[in-house]
């Protein structure tokens, strides 16, 4: 039986913050216990919650030119699959953040990487700290998505990338939204990284997963169905799952991988090569002139 999805309904009360967590909660640590049954080949498939798969990595982690050392920060890192996969194949030193505490020890049991327990919106990093960032599947399901941007622009370095897969709306939606889920035009999400720092590199659809990946993930999801069929946090994540599915065939809705990078703070100017204000005849100039 889940103990965090119910919890939060009796506690928090909207059924949205109890949807998210059935999904995002119960079921991340119910896949770990099917990962650990099944075995190590099942894991990065099936903690890949967030629709990346081996070809929508390769390409983000390419974008960001990750390389061995290169410190990762991952947010809303959920059960750990990317920054599994980033670490095994490049070489990273992934740092994952997640808020729902199911997640976060699924992560650390199953790939042993270190798991910071935190929103996005309040980073315990240093600034300049972390030398990229992904943030996958996460944008759609934070209501403040400005507040949690600037947090990674502050904590990534100067001209370092954010990898994004991001679930974004083609224009109003006329079916129902999984609960908690806003997604974003593409038009919003650009207008968004604009605002909090972030200069536009390349942005593509994602590309599609092979079957041997699709395969295991759907293993070890019919493996979480089967031993928690009864239970009510299940019922609420397969509706989630359902609304998304849905959308997706209508294609109301579609998944962008985005590459931005960290726009440099401007370099504050020293005083003696500030230009003198100008006197009054430039000011004349400047405004009869349409000088801007
Ligand atoms: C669809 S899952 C994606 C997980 C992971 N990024 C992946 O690709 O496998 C969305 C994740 O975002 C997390 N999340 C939700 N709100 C968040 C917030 N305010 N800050 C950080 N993460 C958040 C959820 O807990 C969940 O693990």
């Amino acid at each position: 039986m889940s103990t965090s999805a119910s919890m939060s309904a009796s506690a928090s009360g909207p059924a949205t913050v109890s949807a998210l967590t059935a999904e995002f909660d119960d079921v991340a640590g119910w896949t770990a216990d099917a990962v650990e049954q099944l075995g190590p080949a099942y894991a990065i498939p099936a903690a890949c919650r967030g629709s990346a798969n081996p070809a929508a990595l390769a390409w983000l982690a390419e974008a960001c030119e990750l390389s061995p050392g290169t410190r990762l920060l991952d947010v809303g890192a959920g059960v750990g699959g990317p920054a599994a996969w980033a670490a095994e194949r490049f070489g990273v030193r992934p740092i994952l953040l997640e808020p729902m505490p199911a997640a976060g020890r699924a992560a650390a049991r199953l790939f042993g990487l270190p798991v910071i327990a935190a929103d996005g919106t309040r980073v315990p990093l240093r600034d300049g700290s972390v030398d990229a960032a992904w943030c996958l599947g996460v944008l759609d399901v934070v209501r403040d998505k400005a507040a949690l941007l600037r947090e990674v622009h502050r904590v990534l370095r100067p001209g370092g990338s954010l990898g994004l897969l991001v679930v974004v709306a083609r224009g109003r939606l006329v079916l129902p939204a999984p609960e908690g889920n806003v997604f974003p035009t593409r038009r919003e999400l650009g207008g968004l990284l604009a605002a909090t720092g972030f200069a536009p590199v390349q942005e593509i659809d994602r590309p599609d997963a092979p079957p041997s990946w699709k395969r295991r993930a759907d293993r070890v999801a019919a493996v979480v169905a089967s031993q928690h069929r009864a239970d009510p946090a299940m019922a609420l994540a397969d509706r989630q799952g359902e609304r998304l599915g849905r959308l997706f065939a209508a294609g109301q809705i579609a998944v962008r991988l985005v590459h931005v990078v960290r726009r440099p703070a401007p370099r504050p100017v020293p005083p003696e090569s500030r230009p003198a204000p100008p006197g009054p005849e430039a000011l004349v100039r400047t405004i009869c002139g349409g000088e801007r």
